[in-house]
């Protein structure tokens, strides 16, 4: 007998899955796009533990007949592709027939569907892929769709999830993205039993911005539109200056399909090329329009890339426009290139007639509760205690010294080093009898300041004589909203202040306090990125890293021969002082005998 056999359909659709649905995020784009495919426009979500046992989807989309149903959920069975040629002219977000089956392989699984028009609807209960029951039922009109106690039968998988609330703020992060991109579909996500999201069917993809980014970001949006042969590219850019230390902004959408695309992502970088300091994202809505026959959406698992056939014509499309949009004198204008030539304003993509330019335009409602409040103050106002040089402020070093190697091998013995100067305002130099050693003074005062956060528990902190606001967005207050109690062990005080509003009331006292919003700021935008929310000590440590960087002295300011010799006897007194908290190098240092290699002195006696 052969060794080579047909796999059976059940496994068939567990080695899909695998590749469909990495985690309970993916099952919930898959099943909402089925209801945005299926024409609804009301989509609830409702969460449990993360996605791991309870992942249920409603719609008030077309519903199914029985057939269908059952159709639904055999592999290869789809109602959006008829025939070969549709596959390269694809108008629905999905089209392959593989997410139901797969998602059905891997839970315990139920479809109850009705079609407005039918007098009673279906249920089917499927277990690991196989049918358990199938029945009549009453029902609304539409579908609901509950996967419990994902990857049951899959441990390998299920050990591969990570705490509810990580897998809870990926199901969060797509919900965001597909409801930005859906701004005429209401969305309602909830975990646990309480509500996260609401977004109301809104008129224009901007009310939806506005909902989802929050006033803050919002207000510092450019739109643009432009439109050249058969492509349409619409959306929001930040101003060069407003970053973020991540991608998660960038928001792109081709043709309606949520995408992570590279092409688009490194136009989008090109185009603020000049504007971003290394390791900066700009913020960005993109929403490209091209003939589906031009772009083929079959080329990932997950439907989150896309191939265009004319690259070139995309990339010089969205750097081009983007960089117009934020008035880069730095890039070379293509003239004579017909992107440029044919540019006009767009509505937007809802196709309401007028897209405020600036998001001041909108209703001055809206702004009133924060100007109210912010009347008055300015973040690192005169109303603040002076900044102090923060050396003066430390104690002498203590006496033990740990001997640790700099990342490029090299020890250094503190007792011998001499100060000899500074070299671009940024590194200190020294020498030794055997070394010329620079000291990056941001990184070395990082790990002092640092190391003194983390030995205390509730650091002495500073009151801001008028507390400081940051806004959020949802998601970005029911993190933060959670943090706040615990944040006062490392001497960050903030309290909710209004919907997604919050005050930052005290920060520790060797931090400067002109800082304070903008360490909140990156402190919500590290935890949203780090994969262990929910662990205490990372998020106390990544706080405390936060206000490291921006308590320590800068790269670029002139230190005092003293200023230098301080530092150096802060940074003999660390733990670890040969590494930032970032674990970049404080210190690097040249041995005698290689500077004498280079100046081909070793092996020869002539001077
Ligand atoms: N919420 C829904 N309402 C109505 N019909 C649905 C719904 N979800 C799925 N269907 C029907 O079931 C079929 C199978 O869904 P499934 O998600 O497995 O495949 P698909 O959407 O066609 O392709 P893909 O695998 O790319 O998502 C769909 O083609 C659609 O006809
Ligand atoms: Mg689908």
């Amino acid at each position: 007998m052969g060794r080579i056999r047909i796999l059976p359909d059940i496994l068939i659709n567990q080695i899909a899955a695998g590749e469909v649905i990495e985690r309970p995020a993916s099952v919930v784009k898959e099943l909402v796009e089925n209801a945005i495919d299926a024409g609804a426009d009301r989509i609830f979500i409702e969460i449990e533990s993360g996605g791991k046992s309870l992942i249920r989807v409603s719609d008030n989309g077309c519903g199914m007949s029985r057939e269908d149903a059952l159709l639904a959920i055999e592999r290869h069975a789809t109602s959006k592709l008829q025939s070969e040629a549709d596959l390269f002219a694809i108008h629905t977000l999905g089209f392959r027939g593989e997410a139901l089956p797969s998602i059905a392989s891997v839970s315990r699984f139920s479809l109850i569907t009705r079609e407005p028009q039918a007098d009673v609807g279906t249920e089917i209960l499927v277990e690991g892929g196989r049918i358990v029951s199938v029945q009549d039922i009453g029902a609304a009109p539409g579908t609901l769709v509950s996967v419990n106690q994902l990857f049951y039968n899959t441990p390998a998988r299920r050990k591969f999830m990570k705490t509810p609330a990580t897998e809870m703020s990926h199901i969060a992060e797509i919900v965001n993205t597909i409801a930005l991109g859906n701004p005429g579909i209401q969305f309602k996500l909830s975990h646990n039993g309480h509500v996260i999201y609401h977004f109301s069917k809104a008129g224009a993809v901007s009310d939806r911005l506005y909902e989802i980014l929050g006033p803050s970001l919002s207000g510092r949006l450019l739109a643009f539109g432009m439109e050249a042969e058969a492509m349409r590219l619409r959306g929001w850019v930040g101003e060069p200056n407003l970053t973020r230390p991540n991608g998660r902004y960038q928001f792109v959408y081709v043709n309606g399909r949520p995408v992570r695309d590279r092409l688009i992502q490194r136009a989008l970088m090109d185009a603020y090329s000049g504007w971003l300091m290394k390791g900066q994202f700009p913020v960005a809505v993109v929403w490209l329009e091209v003939p589906a026959h031009t772009v083929d959406v079959n080329v990932h698992p997950t439907k989150s890339q896309v191939k265009f056939i004319d690259s070139h014509q995309v990339y010089h499309a969205v750097r081009g426009i983007i960089a117009k949009t934020i008035g880069s004198t730095k890039y070379p204008r293509e003239e004579g290139h017909s992107v440029f030539a044919a540019a006009t304003p767009l509505p937007a993509p809802s196709g309401e007639p007028v897209v405020p330019t600036r998001w001041e335009e909108m209703a001055p409602a809206v702004w009133e509760p924060m100007e109210r409040y912010s009347a008055g103050s300015s973040s690192g106002g005169a109303s603040f205690p002076p900044t102090q040089n923060p050396l003066s402020e430390m104690a002498p070093a203590a006496e033990l010294v740990r001997e640790e190697r700099s990342p490029d091998g090299s020890m250094i013995s503190f007792d011998e080093l001499v100060v000899i100067g500074q070299l671009a305002d940024s590194y200190i130099l020294c020498q030794t009898s055997t070394s010329l050693v620079l000291i990056d003074q941001h990184a070395a005062h990082e790990r002092i300041v640092y190391e003194r956060l983390s030995r205390v528990s509730h650091p002495e902190g500073q009151y801001l004589l008028i507390p400081q606001t940051v806004e959020c967005s949802p998601r970005e207050a029911d993190i933060l909203a959670r943090l706040a109690p615990r944040l006062q062990s490392v001497g960050l005080e903030i309290e909710p202040f209004g919907k997604h509003t919050f005050a930052v009331l005290a920060v520790p006292a060797l931090i400067d306090a002109a800082e304070a919003i903008r360490i909140v700021r990156e402190l919500i935008d590290r935890l949203i990125e780090s994969e262990n929310i929910d662990t205490e000590p990372t998020i106390l440590d990544a706080c405390i890293k936060v206000m490291a960087c921006h308590g320590a002295i800068r790269a670029n300011q002139k230190l005092s021969v003293e200023d230098m010799k301080a530092l150096i006897t802060q940074l003999r007194a660390c733990d670890f002082p040969a590494r930032c908290p970032h674990g970049r190098p404080t210190w690097i240092a040249y041995g005698m005998r290689e500077i004498e290699r280079k100046f081909g002195r070793l092996g020869s006696m002539t001077g």
